[in-house]
């Protein structure tokens, strides 16, 4: 169906945070998924090993002369292929932007951060033009804290909001205990409290980014 990169230059955003929530989700729905991590730290590897979701399948020792490869085989075998990137500008990102259908870009609301997001929209830009297809982007605002936002926060989100160049989710990520326990439990808060709130952010996060990429789908 789908091969989303998950991507943002800078660390600690919460790319596999969402990577793993969104294949998770995507795949207790039925979907068979497989997420490719492609950062050197594997921690969505070592959530793999943990997870006993039937049909997500995480794949790990991904490199730049063995990413398409990984890529084909995975297409073939899932409806949904998300790569996991790491920061910063690299053979191995460029060719999975220049495979994705679509590629998410996770950033918190603070200026240093809407800048590696928006040198990552610049990435997406040139694998864009390499494709000579358009490649479709949407930025997640993430590790949003519940209650009254910063005012820098705040000013940062509007203003880029504002610019209206790259779309951006309307359900932001929020920051929960619940998203940092995954790791050791190796349950996502479905598993664990299906009718608390970062179990709905999840679903929400999930069911708007999934009818983006449908909507994407019937365009082409
Ligand atoms: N929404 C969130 N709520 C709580 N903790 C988070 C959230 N997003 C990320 N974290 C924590 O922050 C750290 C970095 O997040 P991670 O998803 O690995 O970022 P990245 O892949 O962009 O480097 C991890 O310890 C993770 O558990
Ligand atoms: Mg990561």
């Amino acid at each position: 169906m789908a091969t989303i990169s998950i991507a943002s230059d800078k660390g600690g955003v919460s790319k596999t945070t969402c990577a793993i929530l969104f294949a998770s989700e995507l795949a207790l729905d039925g979907y068979r998924v497989t997420l490719i991590d492609a950062d050197l730290n594997q921690q969505a590897v070592a959530f793999g090993r943990k997870t006993d979701i039937a049909g997500l399948k995480v794949v790990g020792e991904v490199r730049e002369d063995n990413i398409l490869a990984l890529l084909r085989k995975a297409e073939g075998e899932s409806e949904v292929v998300l790569v996991d990137l790491p920061g910063g500008s690299s053979t191995l990102a460029l060719k999975a932007l220049h495979r994705s259908h679509f590629v998410l870009v996770p950033s918190q609301a603070s200026l240093p951060d809407v800048r590696a997001a928006m040198k990552t929209v610049a990435q997406i830009d040139d694998a864009q033009e390499l494709a000579r297809s358009p490649i479709a982007r949407a930025i997640v605002w993430t590790r949003v804290l519940s209650g009254f936002e910063s005012r820098s926060a705040r000013h940062v989100r509007q203003s880029v909001e504002g610019e209206g160049q790259v779309p951006i989710l309307r359900t932001a990520v929020m920051e929960r205990a619940a998203f940092r326990e995954i790791h050791i439990t190796g349950h996502v808060p479905r598993q664990v409290d299906p009718n608390g709130s970062a179990a709905a952010n999840v679903a929400a996060f999930t069911a708007e980014l999934l009818q983006r990429i449908s909507t994407l789908a019937e365009a082409a």
